[in-house]
């Protein structure tokens, strides 16, 4: 290869946009691909163009490598499923495992290899745009998140014709952007990067992600697509992770806005040496790279290197075997939007669905309701179900949830829509009329909350209040006397404090895909029972952000008491509006007294920790069983809470099962001075319905220290189930 055709390999281009694939497909990229100066496109699909494109690079270049296509393929690609926030609300990565290899087999047959997703940055503060995207606050839950996807789009092993790449993004800390400003900087520490940012990137490299993406933001002034600690010493040397890195979006350009480089090539070549083994969309390894690799034999290694996971991977993928294998017609007529990935969307959507209050059991509603007034202008947007991101989705496909819960209500149920208020814009003018149907109907259902426009890339919001008049329009019809059920729909936690105090009843319903009105019509009538729980806490203002459960204790911690001088806001209460880990249910569960089988532990030994969880309530419904530790006494402060165990379980009413939670000391070491410390002493544990509801609680003993060789978040706890009679 010559150092050009080296360089082309490492070069990825836009094939289109987002919304109009393959648009920039014309005789002078044709013409690149010939003359072998790009190694991969992304936004390009459909099997006819893939294969036609794939077709110059292998028959016409003069070295026949095939291409790599790619896309962003978050959380679907025709079949749209509940975005990934709504996702981890499930708490079940069997789910999130299946939805992606759902996204990949239908991503495959369009002939796409690679898709840049998951996106595992921890998110601390709901003011940041992306927490859309990810798994929420939690390290735990979104290492066990981080893998399920990873081990979904890859399902079976790249190689197999419909596993697609995974993208383990942004490496790293991406989501600790200062003010909550996306691509601001992420200023945090050694120890808040390695025990809470990094874990679910770990999960994901052990999972197996053919690739990571290299973030925008800088930590602490290192851009990390120069940041060579992090994608070389940590990335390859630590965790031993051989895929392939990509920069995002002209990242690799943009390290002259970081001010680290005077030039281009002086970006290309710092980013090259930090360990960025492809260039997305600047194209600089190409303009700018090759005078300076001949002059210098260490960049040339580090050519070579980049060149040659590029490689593999294509081989991985199975390229060099036949270049067209994901580029099949027949395969892309059949295997797309299909009954059953509707029907898993559906089940996805179910199950990622969150009760956050239910006053009176207001819901399931009451089969003798004659009116129904529902009103907000969000009941009537399916557009914004498929989320920001959305592959191939069409609006077309959705299943709204008007004419959805219509269609399920009892005859002699009538249902009145009043779009009263909408999320876009300031004008009341439409709530008189919304007021009215409201007065004239038994119940009301009131959706509010965001546009899927308002979460997403660069949609960082300074106020996470009800946007336009929608709290008016929510005072006005909670001011009516009748019984409301909110029905939020938003990409982010919301600070509606006033809301939940007034309103009876809130179901959150993020943005839950094709399947959307469907799945709210079975939670609403009972015919399903809602079993998700927040991936994140819903803070009571916006100043209190961010605001996350498993925080230090500080030295005066928040005191409800205002006499006392403590770590809180004066004119805010001290708790969230709503917890980490909270989800109600229409059913009930009782917990046992934790079991432990023993209490003391030494590094490479482990106990368990058993709970029975009874349904005591009359239908049938879903629990998630979480399981939080503390280390009480250690050489630095530790959170208050942690989360290291959980299990979503379906009882039957009067059904009680066991969890048994194997435990290590591994998952209790701390980071510092470069390794994973394990320290001896007693560690608390708390079982419960969520971080601020405990039901039982007990205390193991580290009987010797040690050392730990993986992020302690990242180890996952086995639990197994028993059912008792
Ligand atoms: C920029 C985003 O940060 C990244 O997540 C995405 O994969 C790329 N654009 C490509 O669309």
């Amino acid at each position: 290869m010559t150092i050009e055709e080296k360089l082309g390999q490492l070069v990825q281009l836009p094939g289109g946009r987002q919304k109009s694939p393959n648009s920039k497909i014309n005789d002078d990229e044709r013409a690149r691909v010939r003359s072998g100066l790009v190694g991969s496109y992304l936004n390009v699909a459909g099997a006819a163009e893939t294969r036609a494109l794939q077709r110059i690079a292998v028959e016409e270049s003069r070295l026949g490598i095939p291409l790599l296509f790619a896309m962003d393929v978050i959380h679907g690609y025709r079949t749209i499923f509940p975005v990934p926030l709504a996702m981890a609300s499930s708490w079940d990565p069997e789910l999130v495992e299946g939805a992606a290899h759902v996204a990949a087999v239908e991503a495959a047959a369009s002939g796409i290899h690679w898709t840049f997703a998951p996106m595992v940055d921890i998110a601390r503060d709901a003011r940041w745009g992306r927490i859309v995207e990810g798994a929420g606050e939690d390290p735990y839950l979104g290492a066990i998140i981080a893998a399920a996807q990873v081990q979904g789009f890859q399902h079976g092993g790249l190689g197999k014709p419909d596993a697609i790449i995974a993208t383990t993004k942004h490496f790293a800390a991406y989501g600790a952007a200062v003010g909550g400003r996306d691509y601001s900087s992420a200023d945090i520490s050694d120890r808040t990067l390695n025990e809470v940012y990094l874990p679910p990137f770990y999960a994901a490299a052990k999972a197996g992600s053919g690739s990571f993406m290299s973030a925008f933001n800088d930590i602490g002034g290192v851009p990390a697509t120069a940041n060579r600690i992090l994608l070389h010493d940590v990335l390859r040397d630590l965790w031993k992770y051989d895929g392939i890195v990509v920069s995002d979006w002209m990242a690799v350009d943009e390290l002259r806005n970081h001010g680290v480089a005077a030039d281009g090539g002086e970006a290309a070549v710092l980013a090259l040496h930090a360990g960025v083994d492809i260039d997305m969309a600047s194209n600089l390894f190409v303009t700018a790279l090759a005078e300076r690799i001949r002059a210098d034999p260490a960049l040339a290694a580090d050519l070579d290197t980049a060149v040659r996971r590029v490689l593999l991977t294509k081989a991985k993928v199975g390229l060099f075997d036949d270049p067209y294998r994901f580029s099949d017609a027949a395969r892309e007529r059949t295997s797309i939007l299909t009954p059953q990935h509707r029907t898993a969307a559906r089940d996805a959507a179910l199950r990622s669905i969150v009760l956050l209050k239910n006053e009176g059991n207001l819901l399931p509603l009451a089969g003798s309701l004659r009116k129904i007034a529902v009103v907000g202008a969000l009941a009537n947007d399916p557009d914004s179900e498929l989320g920001p991101w959305r592959a191939r989705g069409n609006v077309d496909d959705v299943s709204p949830l008007l004419p959805a819960l219509r269609s399920a209500l009892p005859k002699g149920t009538q249902l009145v829509f009043e779009p009263g208020a909408s999320p876009t814009s300031p004008d009341g003018t439409a709530i008189p009329a919304a007021v009215a149907a409201a007065r004239d109907a038994d119940m009301v259902l009131l959706v509010v909350g965001e546009t899927f426009d308002f979460s997403g890339e660069a949609r960082s919001r300074s106020d996470l209040g009800l946007p336009g008049a929608q709290q008016t329009l929510a005072d006005a019809i909670l001011d009516t006397g009748k019984p409301v059920v909110v029905l939020l729909m938003n990409g982010r936690p919301l600070a509606i404090d006033r809301l939940a105090e007034r309103a009876p009843a809130i179901l959150e319903t993020w943005f839950l895909g094709v399947e959307a009105g469907p799945a709210i019509t079975d939670v609403l009538l009972g015919r399903a029972v809602p079993g998700g729980k927040l991936p994140v806490t819903f803070p009571r203002a916006t100043g209190s952000v961010p605001f996350y459960y498993n925080h230090l204790p500080s030295g005066r911690p928040a005191d409800a008491d205002l006499g006392k001088d403590s770590a809180r806001y004066h004119d805010l209460s001290i708790t969230p509006l709503f917890p980490f880990g909270h989800g109600l249910s229409y059913t009930k569960f009782d917990y046992g007294p934790l079991q432990l089988d023993r209490r003391e532990v030494a590094p490479g030994g482990s106990l368990f920790v058993a709970i029975d969880v009874r349904n005591s309530g009359s239908v049938i419904g879903d629990e998630v069983v979480q399981l939080y530790a503390r280390d009480p006494l250690a050489s630095v402060s530790r959170p208050v809470q942690e989360l290291r165990g959980f299990r979503r379980v379906t009882l039957k009413p009067g059904e009680t099962r066991r969890l048994r939670f194997t435990l290590t000391p591994e998952q209790f070491a701390v980071w510092g001075a470069g390794r994973w410390r394990i320290e001896t002493g007693s560690i608390e544990l708390m079982a419960g319905s969520s971080s601020a509801d405990i039901r039982s609680r007990g205390s193991i003993t580290i009987s010797a220290s040690g050392e730990g060789t993986a992020p302690a978040a990242a180890i996952p706890t086995a639990v197994h189930e028993e059912r008792l009679p």
